[in-house]
């Protein structure tokens, strides 16, 4: 069965580019994103991983690790990573999972065989330090990710988690939010001493509290 939003993901050790990972222990109490590739010493995926080096600093500010996976052996992921770091300007700086006997793929579902029986289409799992499933994204193989849409989500999650609010289309860190609709006025005056908006009962906007 697929993973939901709030399941607890399921644990693995795996074989990578930096040695065997054990899942929670990998994480331990941080944020992590795994995502997939369809295979090695493909167009799409090199930028991909090219664009993840070069935003870990980003993941790192959020406590978030970051860790690929692609269905090939370890000795070709090493081979590919020149490639990335010759045609992308950044080095590989984090794990990719060697999957090649697909037991994380099959075990997060990320074969889907009417796209392709063998590969792995472009998963993205956010997972937070409870190891909670908080996010999926499910891109076909020729649409490469937005990296800073991953981004964007996790500013969220760690925002809402801490403030009663939640964020509007297209928010980015800084911009207003919207305060729950269970949250009454009265207490929204207490919780949220820089003022609101209230346009309708149920849409009131804020500034980020934490700012
Ligand atoms: C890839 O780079 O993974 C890719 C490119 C075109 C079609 C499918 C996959």
């Amino acid at each position: 069965m697929s993973l939901r939003l709030g399941d607890k993901v399921p644990d693995f050790t795996q074989e990578s580019t930096e040695g065997p990972i054990h899942l929670y222990d990998w994480m331990g109490d941080g944020w992590a994103v795994l995502f997939s590739h369809p295979a090695d010493f493909t167009p799409v995926c090199t930028t991909e991983l090219g664009m993840v080096a070069a935003l870990k600093p980003e993941f790192d500010k959020r406590g978030v690790k970051v860790v690929g996976l692609s269905v090939d052996p370890v000795d070709s992921h090493k081979k590919w990573s020149e490639d990335i770091a010759e045609t992308q300007g950044s080095t590989l700086n984090f794990p990719l999972l060697a999957d090649a006997d697909r037991k994380v793929a099959q075990l997060y579902d990320m074969i889907h065989p009417s796209a392709d029986t063998t590969a792995t289409v472009r998963s993205v799992f956010i997972i937070d330090p409870k190891k909670t499933l908080r996010l999926t994204l499910t891109y076909p193989a020729p649409t490469g990710r937005n990296f800073d849409e991953l981004l964007r989500v996790i500013d969220s999650l760690q925002l809402t988690d801490n403030e009663k609010v939640a964020t509007p289309a297209n928010w980015k860190d800084g911009d207003e939010v919207v305060i729950l609709p269970s949250i009454s006025n009265e207490d929204a005056d207490k919780l949220f001493p820089k003022g609101y908006k209230e346009l309708k009962p149920y849409l009131r906007m804020t500034p980020q509290p934490n700012k």
